[in-house]
């Protein structure tokens, strides 16, 4: 099967990758490497991370909001199914940079839906975020709760995302599945997020900001139980429906921190900030509907760190 992954030299877009090729399926790449976050490491995962898989692998470099590269793209590879990860992540920068957030996110989601429908795709994946959720203060995150109030540009443009989805599968009867992660981590991860910033920041002495006060917690999902779920929705081609995917244990920040003390084999300097604006205090995921699919997370945050630690040294030979 020809699957198309936008963003597919991200952290999540590559790990993805690696799992169809290894059960042989075709994945057709498309990233921008744009500099976000250092784009080595985007141009690492494909050189190193995907490196057994060279002959397998098609990578198109451009841009998912360039319409005549999408059509020469889709033209070419006549993908059967999409899994649309390409976005400008990151709930902080959405607020520096709100139209980029905006362009990317809905216009570049509204490209390849129509893209989609044109070249007869018979399923749309697509990254939904646990941002959408706001400050919603029932717990745990349901798909069927209210999520009208986001706190951040880049929260609005997922939810954004989420209402087009539902009205190409309502007018043009494609199926779309949003996958709403929550808090992604394992190795090959985004610099610009807690468990790489504090790793670096960890052996290089330097002093963490934990924000919140450390008063926060979060439903850390390892990335290999992110990708089988985005499997398990890939093969079912639902009509049209949202899914939260997160790891089954609410897990408090300070201990997450000490976690990765252990592996790093320090102690954290820590510098206890306030809330950041956008940023919310808890996301704990109900994942019964995705487990009703047959999945279900399996790594906790010791395996997921030491693994994560493990490649942090070898990546950059501590
Ligand atoms: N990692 C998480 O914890 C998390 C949580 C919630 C949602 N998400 C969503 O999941 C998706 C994947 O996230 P990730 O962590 O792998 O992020 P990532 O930044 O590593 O991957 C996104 C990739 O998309 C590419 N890209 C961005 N804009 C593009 C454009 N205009 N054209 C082509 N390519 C473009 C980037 O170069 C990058 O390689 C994103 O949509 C993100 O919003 C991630």
């Amino acid at each position: 099967m020809k699957v198309l992954i936008t963003g597919g030299a991200g952290f999540i877009g590559s790990a993805t990758a690696k799992a169809l090729m290894d059960r042989g399926d075709t994945p057709i790449l498309i990233d921008n490497f744009n500099d976000y976050y250092d784009p080595a490491i985007k141009e690492d995962r494909v050189k190193i991370f995907l490196k057994d898989y060279k002959k397998q692998l098609k990578l198109y470099r451009g841009d998912i909001r360039d319409r005549k590269f999408l059509d020469r793209v889709f033209t070419q590879e006549r993908p059967e199914k999409v899994i649309h990860l390409a976005a400008m992540a990151g709930v902080r920068n959405s607020l520096k940079d709100p139209a980029l957030y905006a362009d990317v996110n809905v216009m570049g989601t509204i490209a390849l839906l129509d893209m989609s429908v044109k070249y007869r795709v018979k399923n749309f994946l697509y990254a939904s975020s646990s941002s959408v959720y706001g400050n919603n203060t029932k717990l745990p995150f349901s798909e069927t709760d209210n999520v009208d109030t986001p706190i951040s540009p880049y929260a609005a443009t997922k939810k954004a995302t989420e209402l087009l989805a539902h009205v190409y599968s309502h007018i043009h009867q494609l199926p779309t599945t949003g996958l709403r992660f929550f808090t992604v981590y394992g190795p090959w991860g985004r610099p610009d997020m807690a468990l790489f910033d504090f790793t670096r920041a960890i052996f290089a002495g330097e002093t963490i900001k934990v924000y919140n006060r450390g008063k926060m917690t979060r439903n850390f999902t390892y990335i290999d139980d992110i990708v089988s779920g985005i499997l398990t929705c890939l093969d079912k081609n639902l009509a049209c429906t949202v899914m939260n995917i997160g790891g089954d244990k609410e897990e408090k920040l300070t201990r997450f921190i000490a976690v990765i003390e252990e592996h790093v084999g320090k102690k954290a300097k820590k510098k206890l900030m306030p809330i950041q604006p956008g940023d919310v205090p808890s996301t704990v995921a109900d994942i019964r509907r995705l487990r009703k699919l047959g999945w279900k997370p399996t790594t906790r945050i010791e395996k997921g760190i030491e693994n994560f630690v493990a490649w942090y040294r070898e990546y950059y030979k501590i």
